[in-house]
């Protein structure tokens, strides 16, 4: 397809291929294998001479599907599907790192990809130096001779820290290392890392591209050369593959991402505006506010501010629990990425394994709330916050 056709045009028709029935919504293939017309096909397809499906672990069409409509939205050359996000990663590192090579990361990660590092890669021989996030010269200062890869999320959970993707792009490219993004917060709907200079885009499928908290999926996104080629090599033999239904969930919510994130980013901005309103907060954590330490950047780099924001209560955990509990309408849950709004406290979920100095240094505080802001009516949600607000 195209490739200037506009994104929300990209996210409704890349990539899809129809049968012999002419079907006008993806088919969904649920096979394991293929079938050849002859034992020279079959020989064929297993040389890679014929480019024809053979065994799902592989490759299979919906999938196939799936993988160029997301690769013509990150304005990637090619994309790997994956059984997750942390399957994502996994196969970027297993892929791009080797025993002795050394990792520069944002210290704001996704916490399971913190453990990936310290608890299963270091294993391997790969060391990891954690930096801020929006500190180019921490990342500058951290580099080593055998610096092969720099990896970040932007924004970061849940305090929405900006990093500035172009000025840490230069750096990784002198310092000979791979930029890899998590753009799991903006999808490429918002910003596309690989224009400003990533050299790979890595998601978690299972939050915004699906949209509707039904399935867990990942994706990698990058030139063929880093990508393409060499991940599917890996996800042949190694095997966290995408089943095909996951990936047919997550192609029908391509189709609606950007009405989406544009939505839901929309509904964040109002609530945060309303959330800094109040004299039970503290703070307000959104890129979208202008009281946002990077939101010059944000506002240049992204097309929205996304839909998590983060907020302060005065009063400490027992008035933030209070706030949770309160709710009647948005979900008290750790997921993030659904049309269903969901609030979480930090300090004693999703960050409750690190000690509490650690916790403390990185800004998550007892009083401190995320909600992942979905497409419910935005008055509805401020009147089912502001009950606990006001609770005593
Ligand atoms: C930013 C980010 N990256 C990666 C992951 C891992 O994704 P998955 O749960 O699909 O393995 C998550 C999950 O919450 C995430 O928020």
């Amino acid at each position: 397809m195209a490739k200037d056709y506009e994104l929300q045009t990209l996210g409704v028709r890349a990539g899809q291929a129809r049968t012999e029935f002419q079907e006008h919504s993806e088919a969904l293939f649920l096979t394991s294998s293929f079938v050849f017309k002859s034992a020279k096909q079959a020989a064929a397809r297993f040389a890679g001479e014929d480019e024809g499906m053979v065994y799902t672990r592989y490759t299979n069409p919906t999938v196939s599907m799936l993988q160029e409509r997301l690769a013509a939205l990150e304005g990637a050359e090619s994309c790997v599907a994956t059984a997750s996000g942390m399957s994502a990663i996994l196969t970027t590192a297993m892929t791009h790192l080797k025993s002795g090579d050394h990792v520069v990361c944002s210290n704001a990660v996704f916490g399971a990809t913190i453990q990936l590092f310290n608890n299963i890669l270091s294993r391997f021989g790969v060391e990891t130096t954690y930096v801020s996030p929006t500190k180019a010269d921490e990342w500058q200062r951290a580099v080593r001779p055998n610096t092969r890869m720099f990896f970040l999320e932007t924004p970061s959970n849940p305090l929405t820290e900006v990093s500035d993707i172009a000025a840490l792009s230069a750096i990784a490219k002198k310092a000979g290392a791979l930029l890899v993004v998590d753009n799991v917060f903006c999808t490429p709907a918002l910003q596309r890392p690989l224009a400003l200079g990533a050299d790979i885009v890595v998601h978690s499928a299972t939050k915004y591209l699906d949209g509707q908290g039904r399935v867990i999926a990942g994706a990698v996104a990058g030139p063929k050369a880093l990508v393409g080629d060499p991940m599917t090599a890996f996800l042949r033999t190694a095997g966290p593959t995408l089943s095909p239904f996951n990936a047919w969930v997550v192609l029908k919510g391509l189709e609606t991402l950007q009405l989406r994130m544009l939505a839901q980013s929309a509904a964040a901005l109002e609530l945060a505006r309303w959330l800094e309103s109040r004299k039970e907060v503290s703070r307000v954590f959104y890129p979208g506010l202008a009281s946002h330490p990077q939101h010059e950047l944000a506002s240049r780099q992204q097309r929205a501010a996304g839909a998590v924001l983060s907020f302060e209560v005065k009063g400490g955990r027992a008035a933030a629990w209070r706030v949770i509990d309160s709710t009647r309408l948005v979900s008290v849950t750790a997921n993030l990425g659904d049309v269903k709004t969901t609030i979480v406290h930090p300090a004693s979920t999703t960050h409750g394994r690190i000690s509490p100095e650690a916790r403390a240094a990185a800004g998550i505080t007892e009083g401190l709330i995320r909600v992942a802001v979905g497409l419910e009516a935005v008055s509805d949600l401020t009147a089912d916050l502001q009950r606990g607000l006001e609770a005593e």
